[in-house]
């Protein structure tokens, strides 16, 4: 019985900061942003919005369009690093939210959770409500599955060019017409990690850039290797001996903390593929080098970042390898249309993936690609730090969905924030009751705290409209 993905609705709040601006006012050259990093807009959340009120904005939108009731839904999870409450789970808030609407105690037979690990939970969230539908523990219902996260950086920091906002509501069922997963071959691996992460009591993290981007590369690669012996075990793919297994998947869909770390993550895993097979060869004469080696190969992470003759001449391959036509060409066909959102919308932690499959069905659709069938690798990546590789295929009624996707419609008009209004936004100085965008239909945040210190955390929604 085929499970995976049927439908999913997207929730990105209006208010952006233009990437030039910000270029500008931080005395960035805005090419850095633009072509470095890959981000022309970044989505910001206003005063009267949060992580638990743009999930109840995405799932209301799913369960609207697929006419679905409460009682279709057996299990809603949320999967977010931007956790309102120590205790008290986010999608508790969203149940609230729903009920506003769909009558209270009308997901009272439903169970849930939140999810946390950085920006792969999202994927164990997909993973595990997928198995308790093959498990047929879901007495024919569905599950949902939202990923939703702020990401927010200091002020003045290198992560402030990579922040952004949104939420992903998935619905999960069998027979779905979108993407059924691969069964049995979904692989992970973990480790303890300081890469990024955020102590209570911090809103923004602490982050080391460098070693986050490394560690992303080879979790991820890690992961890779442990699917491909498992595709092969599993006969989901099979390989002569001149093939990799990315040979044998249609598209790459990965971990977005910025466009251009889509590409980064492409190279790094295709270098990792090809370099023992035949083709290897000619990729060198055409990269004009020899793929450079550490002076300790077997060394740790922080000792090959402060290898500086390896670190600097790996770039000068990495960079002459992403310009060759065998890179271009795979990059063009398995990975490009997936990055198109995240240069206009920018990170969203545990969303940023699913916003790259959306934005992969509804580029590649547009240009006229017959997607059925077609088989996409999937490589999430949280820092702590965890990463799961796992693929799945477009099923036959993709179309019944995809067709009536686009990107700037559900978004909707959105207003780019001047510098001021970002820094009064970014520094809490705002006001939830003067937002500085108009709500429509849609759920907002009216009051944080009763008037008693019991009450200190309670959250009260409204829906706008
Ligand atoms: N024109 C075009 N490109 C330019 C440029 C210019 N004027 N100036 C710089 N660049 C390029 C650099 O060459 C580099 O390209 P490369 O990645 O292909 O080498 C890229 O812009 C980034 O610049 P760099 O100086 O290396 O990075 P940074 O110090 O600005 O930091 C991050 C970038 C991503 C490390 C930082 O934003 C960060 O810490 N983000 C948060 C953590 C994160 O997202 N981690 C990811 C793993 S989960």
């Amino acid at each position: 019985m085929p499970v995976g993905i049927d439908d999913m609705a997207i929730y990105v709040p209006k208010l952006y900061i233009d990437s030039k601006d910000f270029a500008i006012a931080r005395g960035i050259d805005p090419h850095k942003l633009e072509i470095g990093i890959g981000i022309y807009k970044m989505a910001m959340v206003d005063t009267n919005q949060d992580p638990a009120c743009m999930a109840a904005n995405a799932c209301l939108k799913l369960m609207q369009k697929n006419d679905l009731k409460p009682l279709d839904i057996g299990r809603m999870y949320v999967a977010t690093e931007s956790a309102l409450d120590e205790s008290k789970a986010m999608n508790s808030f969203v149940i609230g939210m729903l009920e506003q609407i769909y009558g209270d105690g009308s997901f009272e037979h439903a169970g849930g959770i939140e999810c946390k690990f950085a920006c792969v939970s999202g994927s164990y969230a997909l993973y595990d409500n997928a198995n308790w539908i093959r498990a047929e523990e879901n007495n024919d219902r569905a599950a949902i599955v939202i990923v939703s996260d702020i990401a927010k950086y200091d002020l003045g920091s290198a992560g402030e060019y990579t922040q952004g906002a949104g939420a992903i509501a998935m619905l999960v069922k069998e027979n779905p017409r979108l993407v059924a997963f691969d069964p049995k071959v979904t692989s992970t691996i973990i480790k303890n990690e300081y890469d990024f992460y955020r102590p209570f009591g911090r809103e923004t993290p602490l982050v080391n850039g460098s070693y986050s981007n490394y560690l992303y590369l080879i979790q991820v690669k890690k992961a890779f290797d442990s699917y491909r012996e498992k595709a092969i075990k599993t006969k989901l793919i099979q390989l002569q001996e001149d093939e990799s297994i990315t040979d044998k998947i249609d598209y790459i869909s990965v971990h977005l903390p910025y466009r251009k770390m889509g590409e980064k993550a492409l190279a790094y895993l295709l270098r990792h593929e090809w370099r023992c097979l035949p083709r290897w060869k000619q990729i060198i004469e055409e990269v004009g080098m020899d793929e450079p080696t550490p002076k300790d190969p077997r060394g740790t992470i922080e000792s090959i970042l402060a290898d500086k003759d390896f670190m600097k001449a790996d770039d000068q391959f990495r960079k002459a390898f992403m310009r060759t036509s065998i890179f271009k060409q795979v990059f063009e066909q398995k990975m490009a249309s997936s990055l198109e959102a995240s240069a206009i919308i920018g990170n969203l932690y545990t969303a940023s993936m699913y916003m790259g499959l959306r934005s992969l069905l509804e580029f590649e659709y547009k240009k006229n690609i017959d997607l059925e069938n077609k088989r996409i690798g999937f490589g999430s990546y949280g820092s702590g730090s965890s990463a799961m590789v796992f693929s799945g295929v477009i099923q036959s009624t993709y179309k019944e969905i995809v067709k009536d996707m686009n990107l700037e419609k559900e978004i909707g008009e959105r207003s780019k924030l001047d510098m001021q209004e970002y820094i009064r936004l970014h520094s809490n100085e705002g006001k939830m009751n003067e937002p500085i965008s108009n709500s429509n239909n849609e759920f907002v945040l009216v009051k944080i705290g009763g008037n008693t210190a019991d009450k200190a955390g309670l959250r009260e929604y409204v829906f706008s409209n």
